[in-house]
């Protein structure tokens, strides 16, 4: 391509090193798109002949087809996928396709095809959220009133609801989702047409490519649009948040599906047994959603290493950025889908959980509540004094239901009888109704919203 200056071909190494095809290739889709918007453009500006432009869309429509067909040979010689596709339009059509170049740079084109990657990649990871809070709130409307324990530094705090606890799931994907709403808002500006770094002197028209691509307008500065690279930074930073948020709930269902907790069970379908160990049901599936969180915050931290520092405008360093983005969101794209997988399969064991609910005195809060609320004791005072209920309880190896009205009376002699009706761990999650509180009857309307909502919005897509 620039061969005029260019007595000998490049070293095997160098062609290694600077060869971007076996990864950007991806961007085909995206890269065709976009020389179709720029020919047609270039056609009604009067930049090039319109029947030009007619023998350019049908070798790029040509070449499309020869590449969802798997027909296309791709050549490393031809550095990336710019390279590759302007080749074969050659073969195909001719010197009509030296003019498909007019008006802009590899700089601009490899922007604009990333940003249109990025873009469909994160309509998918959206997709896939939605499915996911979807599978999430339908379990929580059959779990509004399973009750399980609540941990505090893992140790058991107050009884809750299961499904309350998945609704906590929803509300963290519900922010990721808005986080990548927000990005892509701020992604979809499009640089075609700002060339090499300065912009160009053909009379562009650069709002026709914008609208024709699903952008909302054209980059105001040349100069900033074939550097940027705030999108994907920008998408791996939402997608790593995403990630801890499925990791921490992949944590707890291999904390609950461990036979020490014993509290859920995944099915044959999202565990694998032991090879040696016969009795063995490992969630492996849940430990490479955890595990997967490395690499995409591994992309996001090389993406920020790479642009650090770099002066304008477009630097060779950028073509860094595609590999781990890539990986990160593919990896992100199956964790959800893992995820979703084992949301649906994951079955409580709701008897276990109730009993578990219970233990470790955790109706002691209900227990100081009641004093509160019926004696007109001090919050503090109350605490103090179901501390030394709870005490007694321990001595006698009781649960706090069990234990004689006479010993709490010890404590606080105004106690009376009714005091046991807030003792039990039902009793505790019902009256849980603050707002966002635990009580099956929120739960049950949190999910019903939920649901109504996100069905409405698959509705509209
Ligand atoms: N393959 C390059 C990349 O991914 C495309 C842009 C190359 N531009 C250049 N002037 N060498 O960034």
């Amino acid at each position: 391509m620039w061969g005029g200056r260019f007595a000998s071909g490049p070293d095997a190494i160098m062609e290694e090193i600077n060869a971007s095809i076996d990864f950007d290739r991806r961007l085909y889709a995206q890269d065709i798109a976009a020389s179709k918007a720029h020919a047609a453009m270039l056609a009604k500006q009067g930049i090039i002949a319109r029947d030009d432009a007619v023998k350019i869309a049908r070798g790029l429509d040509t070449i499309l087809s020869e590449m969802e067909g798997g027909k296309f040979r791709f050549k490393r010689a031809l550095e990336d996928i710019h390279m590759n596709v302007e080749a074969r339009l050659a073969d195909l059509i001719g010197p009509a396709a030296g003019r498909l170049h007019t008006a802009r740079s590899r700089n601009d084109q490899v922007a604009t095809d990333f940003k249109l990657w990025v873009r469909d990649a994160i309509d998918a990871i959206d997709a896939a959220l939605a499915g996911y809070q979807h599978t999430l709130a339908e379990k929580a409307l059959a779990h509004a009133a399973t009750v399980m324990p609540g941990f505090t530094h893992l140790q058991t705090a107050q009884p809750v609801t299961f499904g309350h606890h998945l609704l906590a799931y929803v509300e963290m994907a519900a922010r990721d989702r808005s986080r990548f709403a927000d990005a892509r808002k701020r992604l979809n500006e499009s640089p075609l047409g700002s060339a090499a770094l300065a912009g160009t002197s053909f009379p562009l028209d650069r709002t026709m490519t914008a609208k024709a691509l699903g952008f909302d307008r054209a980059t105001a500065n040349s100069l900033d649009a074939v550097s940027d690279r705030d999108f994907v930074l920008e998408t791996l930073a939402a997608a790593s948040i995403a990630a801890v948020h499925l990791s921490r709930f992949a944590e707890e269902i291999v904390i609950w599906c461990s036979p020490l907790a014993g509290l859920a069970r995944l099915s044959d379908k999202f565990t694998t047994g032991s090879s040696i160990m016969p009795q063995k049901r490992n969630p492996d599936a849940a430990e490479l959603v955890r595990a997967k969180t490395g690499r995409i915050f591994g992309a996001l931290t090389a993406l920020t290493v790479v642009m650090k520092g770099l002066p304008l405008a477009y630097q060779k360093d950028m073509q860094e950025d595609k590999e781990g983005a890539m990986d990160a969101l593919s990896a992100l794209t199956l964790c959800i889908a893992a995820m979703t997988g084992m949301a649906a399969d994951l079955k409580p064991d709701t008897a276990r959980m109730k009993t578990a609910a219970g233990a470790g005195y955790s109706t002691a809060t209900d227990l100081a509540d009641w004093l509160v609320r019926t004696l007109k004791i001090p919050f503090r005072e109350a605490h103090h004094i179901t501390g030394h209920i709870v005490a007694a309880a321990e001595r006698a190896g009781l649960p706090l239901e069990k234990l004689p009205l006479a010993t709490m009376q010890a404590a606080e002699p105004r106690i009376t009888k009714a005091v046991f009706e807030v003792l039990s761990v039902e009793r505790s999650v019902a009256s849980r109704v603050s707002y966002g509180g635990t009580a099956p009857d929120n739960v049950r309307r949190e999910a019903k919203k939920w649901l109504k909502k996100l069905d409405k919005t698959a509705r509209a897509r």
